[in-house]
């Protein structure tokens, strides 16, 4: 078993279409302007948005690898740290903070995501801005057939060779918690390694207590990246949230 996040090359060539994020995070940036802080900031994939702005840029996340390669690209343009988004004090605070990417559910229990959002309000300076994007638990993904496997990506490139992501995930609905195994194919080949991670269910109505615990209050509820608003229909919980 791998741990996904020590493998940044991967992690980079399965995301690098991935873009659809970027416009409402620089829509924000300009909006609010800086210092920000980017929470769960990986290889730098948002980093840039940031950045390009011309704004004051701190990411942090738990892997080391990860930050390694964000520091290669951004080091010199922006601040890097390898912290724990439950428990972290940087001793400053920022106008704008984000955690993107549905790296939220790595919070494996309501517990630990308050603590993540404790910290966040201690960050935010009185008149900023926060905003969170995951996506709303979906039962017909929850509850495939554990024992088969199923495409996560498109096609990609990865060491000149034709890739995709196959996976299968395990629910526990007792807990909320999906474990996630994902495979490698390789041309056509399906590859051993099995790649691990786990994500925590979050509805929204769960969502509003959380924010409420840790003192931070809604100011929008959008269900996509064009930011239309969040109802019955939408697949994704992004909030926008201030101190007050
Ligand atoms: C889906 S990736 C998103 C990375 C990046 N924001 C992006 O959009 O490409 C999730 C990230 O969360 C980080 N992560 C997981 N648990 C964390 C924790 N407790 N504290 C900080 N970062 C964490 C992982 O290391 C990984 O980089």
């Amino acid at each position: 078993m791998i741990d996904l996040y020590t493998k940044p090359e991967l992690y980079d060539a399965i995301h690098s279409n991935y873009m659809w994020d970027e416009k409402i995070i620089s829509k924000i940036g300009k909006r609010v302007g800086g210092p920000v802080l980017e929470i769960a900031s990986g290889t730098g994939r948002l980093s840039n948005v940031i950045i390009k702005l011309g704004l004051e840029y701190t990411g942090i996340d738990l892997s080391k690898e990860y930050t390694k390669t964000a520091k290669m690209r951004y080091g010199n343009q922006g601040a890097f740290f390898v912290q724990n988004m439950q428990k972290f004090d940087l001793g400053t605070q920022f106008k704008f903070i984000f955690i993107g990417f549905n790296s939220f559910l790595h919070n494996l229990s309501n517990e630990s995501a308050l603590d993540c959002l404790k910290c966040i309000y201690q960050h935010l300076s009185n008149n900023g801005t926060f905003l969170l994007s995951i996506y709303i638990p979906d039962p017909s993904f929850l509850y495939r057939d554990p024992n088969n496997l199923y495409a996560a990506t498109d096609y990609f490139n990865f060491k000149d060779s034709k890739c995709r992501i196959m996976e299968k995930n395990l629910f526990n609905p007792e807990t909320e918690i999906n474990n996630l195994k994902w495979f490698l194919e390789v041309d056509g080949v399906l590859q051993e390694e099995e790649y691990n991670f786990s994500q925590k269910m979050y509805y929204p109505h769960v969502m509003d207590l959380l924010f409420e615990k840790a003192g931070l209050v809604i100011k929008e509820k959008l269900g996509d990246y064009d930011s239309s608003p969040m109802d019955q229909e939408s697949n994704m919980q992004i909030y926008i949230c201030g101190k007050s």
